[in-house]
């Protein structure tokens, strides 16, 4: 027997200043078959018209954790059933990204076996943040990918379960969804893939995958949220796809880089129209206020001197880095040898390990750019602790091994050239949603 729910609420984003605002939310939910169809129907001043959910990631409550009491408190079953009840947190989101990031629009890759939903990515920021789902109830992902630590870890390698270390540094788990392959060689092909490793994995978080099906089934606040977002019992793959729900909604925002860029553009674009504003105010009123509103960003989030030379520097042919960190996250997602890590005689093989090829060896996955400040140390080995560090590497062209990428060479760059390039990559940070790191099931 299919069974109907019909809910009213007002959704945020459908309430507009002196509109009357009604949005009734159908759901048509067969068991038997466990489809779910949700329509949402939105009447505004009178009209009615469909609607999905629309939100920019980065924005809003998506990550803020469902509303109670403290941040530190349990999530009572209540609260979680209040939350399940309302129809609008089940309705496939549509998104776009913040400024800068939304260049990369065209790589944002969300399967279609695992949509978004505001309840799917608030399962996910529990799953993410909850120890419990270790051997030893000691380690969550949270512990090497903190949002205290942009989402990375300050240690060289990641430090899991009863301290034991790894071999390879903790990479971000931000952006996520401008990128499919995960790990450094690779060797996940999606995020659900990838989310469900570290669990079982002996030296992270040491638990078994059983386990955490268990852990999920005998937590009533947890069972209900897997049988109402997914219609079925929990299971691994799906606690893996609610954690990379929630990864996907975990993005930078805007950085001063990014409000720089469009005046920078203009600029050159129109060199001679905005050399006399005045005029321009007249003649095009378009862009005279395209380019004030622009200008007005950029003031409020400054790149000195040093950082905007350091842009030129970064995308020109001397320092060639944008060969590589490339598009709006700044990775062009594939596998280089940059040397690092190559000087002692069983060198991690990184991309070789799961390819097999020859000119693989020693060839790792090129990270984001974005927040990197934040993240040190960096390289996949946690080797260079610093962007100093870092540019004398790419200055004196990596270190020299059979395997070296021919797109690291010796850069000539001054001392000058070097803090801007650095300058630069600070210009690269920005703000990270808001998101509740407690507030867990009972
Ligand atoms: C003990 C520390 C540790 C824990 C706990 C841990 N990770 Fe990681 N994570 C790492 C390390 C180290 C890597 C890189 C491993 C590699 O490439 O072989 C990694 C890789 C990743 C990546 C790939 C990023 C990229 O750029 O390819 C993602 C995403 C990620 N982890 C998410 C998670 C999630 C989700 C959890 C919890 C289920 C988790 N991690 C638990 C240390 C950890
Ligand atoms: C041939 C492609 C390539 C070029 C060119 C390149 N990079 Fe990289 N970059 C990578 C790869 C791959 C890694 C990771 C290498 C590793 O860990 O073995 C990396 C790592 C980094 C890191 C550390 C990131 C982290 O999270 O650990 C920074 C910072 C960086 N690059 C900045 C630059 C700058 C600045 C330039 C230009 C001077 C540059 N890159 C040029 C591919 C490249």
């Amino acid at each position: 027997m299919p069974t109907v729910a019909i809910g009213l609420q007002s959704p945020r984003s459908f309430v507009r200043r002196n509109h009357f605002t009604l949005g009734i939310s159908v759901e048509i939910k067969h068991f038997l078959l466990g489809l779910t169809v949700s329509v949402s129907v939105l009447c505004v001043g009178g009209s009615a018209l469909f609607a999905a959910d629309s939100v920019q990631l980065g924005q809003g409550n998506l990550t803020a954790g469902i509303p109670g009491a403290s941040t530190t408190s349990k999530l009572t079953v209540a609260e979680i059933k209040k939350f399940l009840d309302v129809p609008a947190n089940h309705l496939e989101l549509t998104v776009t990204l913040p400024e800068g990031l939304a260049a990369g629009s065209d790589a944002l890759f969300i399967p279609t076996d695992n949509p978004l939903t505001r309840a799917k990515i608030e399962l996910g920021r529990q799953l993410y943040f909850d120890k419990r789902l270790s051997g030893d109830n000691s380690i969550s992902c949270a512990d090497c990918h903190s949002p205290a630590t942009g989402y990375g870890a300050n240690t060289q390698f990641g430090v899991g379960i009863k301290g034991q270390k790894g071999n390879r540094n903790s990479p971000v788990s931000f952006n996520r969804i401008l990128s499919k392959a995960q790990f450094w060689d690779g060797r996940a092909a999606t995020l659900e893939d990838q989310a469900i490793g570290p669990m079982a994995n002996s030296i992270e978080m040491g638990g078994s995958h059983d386990a955490v099906v268990k852990l999920i089934t005998a937590s009533e606040g947890y069972r209900i949220q897997f049988e109402r977002i997914f219609a079925g019992e929990p299971n691994i793959g799906l606690a893996g796809k609610a954690i990379a729900a929630f990864e996907r909604a975990i993005v930078t925002g805007p950085s001063p880089y990014d409000y720089n860029e469009p005046v920078r553009r203009m600029l050159e674009s129109f060199p001679d129209e905005l050399d006399d504003l005045d005029s321009l105010e007249k003649e095009d009123p378009n862009l005279f206020a395209k380019f004030s509103k622009a200008k007005k960003g950029a003031e409020a989030n400054p790149m000195n001197e040093s950082a905007k030379r350091g842009r030129d520097l970064f995308f020109n042919q001397k320092s060639n880095c944008s060969a590589c960190h490339v598009g709006a996250n700044f990775s062009d997602e594939l596998y280089h040898n940059l040397g690092v890590g190559m000087a002692v005689a069983e060198p991690d093989l990184g991309r070789y390990t799961q390819t097999k090829v020859d000119k693989d060896k020693g060839a790792f996955k090129t990270p984001t750019l974005r927040n990197i400040a934040q993240t040190g140390p960096y390289m996949h080995d946690g080797s260079q602790n610093t962007l100093e560090e870092v540019v004398e590497w790419y200055a004196k062209g990596g270190h020299p091994n059979p395997h070296l990428s021919d797109k690291i060479k010796k850069l000539d760059l001054t001392a000058q050239d070097k803090t801007d390039l650095v300058e630069f990559m600070k210009a690269l940070t920005g703000p990270f949603p808001l998101v509740e790191t407690g507030r867990l099931p009972e």
